[in-house]
């Protein structure tokens, strides 16, 4: 959507805390031993407490509240009986709605003591996706997010998935200007207008280049296999650069 009214901008304000929250205080339970299960039923209930609906849930009929995907597996993993270990790499995107507005966010974690190459993998995917947000601001190119994320992937010898975009968020959990790329798209002439709401969420690998389906529908599986993590936050376009609407408060 794009934001006419200030009335519009406190309804995203208000989904975007409560995301950012449910986000946290997942990460904050999360523990080895637990299942993908239990770990959901908590931003489910959370979610739920602050008046909030699962937008995978509410959209797409996904089979959870929230998406968990664990090590091999990149986005949109389905919570379920699978355990939680330590070292394990636990990606966790929570997107919902109140009152007609929606917000999405992700975080990647690692769950215990990991090898350090991951440790660095974490740290430089929430350097991509702030180096991404950097470049919003009314009238700059939606392109120059992903050629600045680009940029950042190549000179640190990553990789990017080429086929999980950004995309426009507000009204509903995916909508204008639908896809926006996290990687270098010279096609893309699109400029940024003031108000627009959009996710920025690079997916930052040490190797994979694409996303592919898994069996159950949902999954995706990065090719060729190689660790991912993916950072995410909901944000507006203003003259002055972008307000994140996700953060945690
Ligand atoms: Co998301
Ligand atoms: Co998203």
């Amino acid at each position: 959507m794009t934001i006419t009214q200030e009335d519009e901008l406190d309804g995203l304000k208000d989904i975007g805390r409560i995301v950012a929250n449910t986000l946290r205080a997942m990460a904050k339970a999360m523990e080895p031993g637990m299942t993908t299960r239990e770990l959901d039923e908590i931003g489910r209930a959370f979610l739920e407490r602050h008046g909030a609906e699962s937008a995978p849930q509410s959209a797409y009929d996904f089979p959870g509240a929230t998406c968990i995907s664990v090590n091999e597996e990149i986005a949109h993993g389905i919570p379920g009986e699978r355990i939680i270990a330590q070292g394990d790499l636990v990606n966790i995107d929570v997107s919902a709605s109140k009152d007609g507005f929606f917000a999405d966010t992700g975080a990647s974690y690692r769950v215990g003591p990991a090898h350090p190459l991951l440790d660095k993998l974490c740290r430089d995917g929430k350097r991509a996706m702030q180096i991404g947000i950097g470049q919003v601001a009314e009238g700059k190119p939606l392109a120059g997010i992903g050629n600045a994320i680009g940029k950042f992937a190549d000179e640190r010898g990553y990789t990017l998935i080429r086929n999980l975009a950004s995309h426009g968020v507000g009204r509903s959990l995916h909508e204008y200007p639908e896809e926006i790329a996290t990687w270098p798209n010279r096609s893309d002439r699109r400029r940024i207008d003031t108000g627009l709401v959009l996710t920025v969420e690079p997916f930052l690998s040490t190797g994979g280049l694409w996303a592919s389906d898994g069996e159950d529908g949902w999954t995706l599986y990065a090719e060729p296999c190689a660790p991912v993590v993916q950072y995410e936050h909901t944000i507006v376009a203003t003259s002055r650069g972008a307000i994140i609407l996700t953060q945690p408060g």
